[in-house]
């Protein structure tokens, strides 16, 4: 496997804040009161998640969740929740859950007026993408991502001149910019297949170089990658997993493909955010420990008590910018909307559009 070698890159991702419209984002909130009857109401939402929010914090979320999901039906919107969120987002106001591909599938299909992304700026972009003609809100446009920053368009057209021919995959943890220089996108669920799907015998698989690398031990297609990284990811390390591990043998260790190469060796498993949730609820190992943003193993414990999982910690500086506050304001105040410059879209929806279709 290759490493490209080109130029230097820029800061291809959140908007500048000029893009930001100026509205009261800290305006008092025309909350419900906690009483007895918003407690009742409220009681099967907190059936979803009292394994791992307690009676103490439920009165501070329980108004939130009320007066969101009252103003989905409002605006006829629909919150994505990435499986990144915390618990009383992804289980209490999340209408579709799921990895990056499972929220674009959601996106294309939706009918929905307004799209809420409980996420970061590349995925409520690609929300954008594939549904032009509805508004897409990101509750904190700020919510970039470290992978989508590691390049530029401007890289991605040096990188075409560098390897004439070479199809060019992009992850989608990119800026539209960056996808409308590529042949195709790609998420962690389905790059081994994306690659092959091509025929040709080398690909750049850009930026994430941990996840170009995992899928070059799983295809023959010769792989030429970019040093993009994932900030949260990289931070794992092989010795801290073997440690929970001899501390107990029964401990699994599921990772995710952005970890670095080390990481991945030593796991019983790899795959998407989805992939590891579904390999959780099917197997209910003992104790699991999930290598990835430390959110998700809430969101997996509050569905499977009976696992005891180990939390090293990792959170993600631009998930975690999402709050319940900030999507009822972004509901509330139709803020903050994801615009594409239409002729970058254009192109952009073509390589996702290929992806979603490629129907994998
Ligand atoms: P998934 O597509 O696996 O959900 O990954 C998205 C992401 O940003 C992981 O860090
Ligand atoms: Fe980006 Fe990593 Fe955060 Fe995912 S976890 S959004 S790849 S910085």
């Amino acid at each position: 496997m290759t490493i490209a070698n080109t130029v230097a890159s820029g800061n291809a991702c959140p908007p500048a804040a000029g893009a930001i419209p100026a509205l009261n984002a800290t305006a008092a909130r025309d909350l419900p009161v906690f009483d007895a009857a918003l407690a009742a109401e409220m009681a099967p939402l907190y059936e979803r998640v009292r394994h791992v929010v307690t009676p103490m914090e439920w009165p501070h979320y329980a108004p939130l969740i009320k007066a969101i999901n009252d103003l989905k039906k409002e605006r006829n919107a629909v919150i994505l929740a990435h499986n990144y969120m915390t618990p009383e987002i992804f289980h209490c106001v999340g209408d579709f859950r799921g990895d990056s591909l499972q929220l674009a599938k959601e996106a294309a299909r939706t009918d929905a007026d307004v799209i809420v992304q409980a996420g970061v700026h590349f995925m409520a972009e690609t929300s954008k993408l594939l549904s032009p003609d509805k508004t897409v809100l990101i509750p904190d446009p700020k919510a970039g991502c470290s992978l989508a920053e590691s390049i530029t368009a401007a890289d991605v057209r040096l990188l075409r001149e560098a390897y004439p021919g070479v199809p060019i995959v992009t992850y989608v943890n990119t800026s539209a910019a960056v996808k409308a220089e590529c042949d195709i996108t790609c998420t962690s669920s389905n790059a081994v297949k994306i690659v092959e799907s091509l025929g040709a015998p080398r690909v750049l698989l850009i930026p994430d170089e941990y996840l170009a690398k995992y899928v070059q031990t799983k295809t023959k297609v010769e792989i030429i990658a970019w040093k993009g990284h994932c900030e949260v990811h990289e931070r794992f390390t092989a010795e801290e997993l073997e440690a929970y591990r001899e501390a107990d043998p029964a401990t699994r260790i599921i990772a995710h493909p952005e970890c670095p190469p080390d990481v991945i060796k030593v796991a019983d498993f790899t795959g998407s955010t989805a992939a590891m949730i579904d390999w959780v609820k099917t197997k209910q190992p003992r104790k699991v420990v999930l290598v990835t943003e430390c959110s998700m193993a809430s969101n997996v414990a509050a569905e499977a008590p009976n696992v005891e999982f180990v939390r090293p910690c990792n959170l993600c500086p631009h998930m975690k910018r999402i709050s319940l506050e900030k999507i009822y304001d972004s509901l509330r105040f139709m803020q903050h909307e994801v615009h594409v410059d239409p002729q970058v879209a254009e192109r952009a929806r073509r390589a996702v559009e290929r992806m979603v279709n490629a129907a994998i």
